[in-house]
């Protein structure tokens, strides 16, 4: 558990190849079903719609998140917080900066996928103005859960926050 913890030693950047290893660490602890390591490579090298992003803390990876971009829609794919981070606003950070990152890409709508069990995550997505719009029935294949499908409109106005 982080006791001593230091906002200015945060830094929010690009994923790279060479944080895949601390991604998994914290999408292991994360995730009933985890990704692969090749399945975060494949995203970086081979997917030019992904764009990832990861919280920095002090030169450990704390947080990442992860987008496609597509026409004008921005599908959210994967967004964790390393548990020892929890509940400090960072989840909420990641979410917003791929909403500014979608927005100055032209994107006019976000969408994405959570197991109807994950209350936390609705209650942050909710927040953020996304909204239930349908199920995919069994979307999971580890237990067979329930997805809701959420969508979000995109202010229109640009927002150059995070580099795309
Ligand atoms: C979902 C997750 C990313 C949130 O990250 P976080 O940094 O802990 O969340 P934040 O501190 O930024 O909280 C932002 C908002 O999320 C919601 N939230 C966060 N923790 C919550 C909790 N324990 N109970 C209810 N709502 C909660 C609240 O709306 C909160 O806003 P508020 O502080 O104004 O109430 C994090 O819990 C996580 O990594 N979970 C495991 C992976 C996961 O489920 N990912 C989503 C897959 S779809």
């Amino acid at each position: 558990m982080e006791t001593d913890w230091n906002p200015e030693k945060l830094e929010l950047r690009r994923m790279t190849l060479a944080d895949v290893d601390a991604v998994m660490q914290v999408e292991r602890r994360s995730f009933s079903a985890p990704w692969s390591r090749q399945a975060f490579v494949t995203e970086l090298v081979e997917n030019q719609f992904a764009r990832y992003l990861v919280f920095d803390y002090d030169g450990r990876i704390i947080g990442y998140a992860g987008v496609w971009l597509i026409l004008d829609e921005g599908h959210i794919t994967n967004i964790a917080i390393d548990p020892d981070f929890r509940g400090k606003n960072l989840g909420e950070i990641l979410m917003r900066s791929l909403m500014s990152l979608c927005m100055s890409q032209g994107a006019r709508k976000m969408t994405l996928e959570v197991r109807v069990s994950n209350l936390v995550a609705q209650t942050l997505y909710k927040k953020l103005g996304f909204e239930t719009v349908g199920v995919r029935k069994g979307y999971y294949t580890d237990n067979q859960e329930d997805a809701y499908i959420m969508w979000a409109d995109l202010p229109l106005e640009e927002n150059k926050a995070v580099d795309a």
